[in-house]
This record gives C-alpha cells, sequence and structure tokens, in this order.
C-alpha cells in the first residue's frame, strides 16, 4: 500500500500510495517543543496520536466539518486525501496560556470569548512567526476568501471540540489547525488533532493533559496521553 516517503516532518511521515490523490501518514513517537530545540522519543506516542487524531475527525466529520482524513489503516497510520498545505499554523484560544501571556502580557487563564485566532507563519527558518491575514495574503497562495473559510471552520471546530472535550472531562484550551486543498480545490482541514496541537486541562483536577508535560518536564506524557485515549473511548 505505502509507496515512497514524501515527507518526513518532526511529528509524522508522508507517504504517497497507489493511489494518486490518498497519502498515508504515519505517526513517529518523536517529540519536539521550541520549534525541535527540545527533543525526545517517546514508546507508543505515534500510536496515541493516530488514535486519537482520527477519533477526532471522525467526530468532526459527523458534526459537519471536512478535513483529510478517510480512516485508521493500523495503529499508527492514517490514509488521508491529498492535499496542498496552506503553510498557516491557525490557533484558536479560548484562555491565555502559552505563548500569548509571553508576546502580549495577557494575564494567565484570561477568557476569550468570542475565542481569539492566530495566524502563524508556518516556517521553520522564521520559528513560526505570529502574522496578520494581509502577511497570510502576501506569504501564502490563499485567498481572502479562503482565509475568511478557515477562521469560520476554526471556530466550528472550536465549538464541537469544546462540547466534546467538556463530555469526557477536559477543557480545551487553545489548539493549532492546519489547512490543505485537495486536488479539486475544496479547503479541508488537514494535518493532525492530537495532545500533541492541543491544551487540554482536566476539568476537575485543572491538570495539564496535553504536550505541556513534556514542554515544560512536569510528568509522565505517555500516561497523560493514555487516559485521553482511555476516555475517547469510553465515550464512543
Ligand atoms: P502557543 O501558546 O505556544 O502559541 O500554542 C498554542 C497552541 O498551538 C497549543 O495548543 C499548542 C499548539 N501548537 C502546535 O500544535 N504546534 C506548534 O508548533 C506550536 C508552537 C503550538
Amino acid at each position: 500500500m505505502k509507496k515512497d516517503l514524501l515527507y518526513e516532518g518532526k511529528a509524522k511521515k508522508v507517504f504517497t500510495t497507489q493511489q494518486p490523490d490518498q497519502l498515508i501518514l504515519s505517526y513517529k513517537n518523536d517529540a519536539t517543543a521550541f520549534n525541535g530545540k527540545k527533543k525526545a522519543i517517546f514508546e507508543g506516542k505515534g500510536r496515541y496520536n493516530n488514535l486519537i487524531s482520527a477519533e477526532l475527525f471522525q467526530h468532526l466529520a459527523a458534526k459537519g466539518v471536512p478535513s483529510h482524513f478517510i480512516r485508521a489503516i493500523n495503529e499508527t497510520e492514517q490514509l488521508v486525501e491529498r492535499t496542498t498545505i496552506i503553510p498557516i499554523e491557525v490557533v484558536v484560544r479560548n484562555l491565555a496560556t502559552g505563548s500569548i501571556v509571553k508576546r502580549l502580557g495577557f494575564k494567565e487563564k484570561t477568557p476569550f470569548s468570542p475565542p481569539l485566532i492566530e495566524f502563524f507563519y508556518k516556517e521553520d527558518a522564521l520559528d513560526d512567526p505570529l502574522i496578520n491575514e494581509q502577511h497570510a495574503l502576501l506569504l501564502t497562495d490563499a485567498a481572502e476568501n479562503e482565509l475568511e473559510q478557515i477562521k469560520s471552520y476554526a471556530l466550528k471546530v472550536n465549538d464541537v471540540l469544546k462540547t466534546f472535550f467538556a463530555t469526557i472531562g477536559l477543557n480545551l484550551v487553545d489548539f493549532k489547525l492546519e489547512f490543505g486543498r485537495k486536488q479539486t480545490g475544496e479547503l479541508v482541514l488537514a494535518d493532525e488533532i492530537s495532545p500533541d496541537t492541543c491544551r487540554l486541562w482536566d476539568v476537575d483536577s485543572g491538570a495539564r493533559m496535553d504536550k505541556d508535560v513534556f514542554r515544560q518536564g512536569t510528568g509522565d506524557l505517555m500516561i497523560v496521553y493514555d487516559h485521553i485515549l482511555q476516555r475517547l473511548e469510553a465515550a464512543k
């Protein structure tokens, strides 16, 4: 089924398949933070992120948010539709934490209502800088109506996932999305949605249940990811 390695990123490998419009994403056990400056390998991480991301994309599809996801093909790999990724990291924030606290001085846990959307230019050499919409139009081939569509999907994803995570005792604090264009030109959600790309706080204890455990070195990341998968599976 897998043909050639098309691309290797920090957390996934991308393979071509016999079908020109389908790719295989293979989730790695590597974890990085601070634009690759902190690195580690966690046995089982690829499996957790593959299975968690699959659950979340399926839930989003059922709620009318289209993505590149087709199906998980094994524990660490998923089949997706081929897209051309728009090099913008779209961050949605419900509460202030992380880079926005450092960058702009918001007090920790300041609520954002409506949720705050930020665009970052996906360019490792520049450390993924924050950009505005005019920058996005100049730096990428995204059109104005596509940026509008991206913002509208981002808010829909937030509504759907915030509600869903609340049912399993998790507060969706913020997350990062990427979008891609299918061969047909259709804009869809792409990449992954996992505890690597979301901040999830336990509703009861406030415990961090995401990659911040690795970024801040505060505990065992795989125990945390296992809890997330178990809660998702129990909710099925
Ligand atoms: P930030 O507070 O560091 O800007 O992160 C915002 C959200 O985006 C958080 O849920 C983590 C996620 N994120 C990624 O998925 N990839 C990244 O490279 C960064 C910097 C953040």
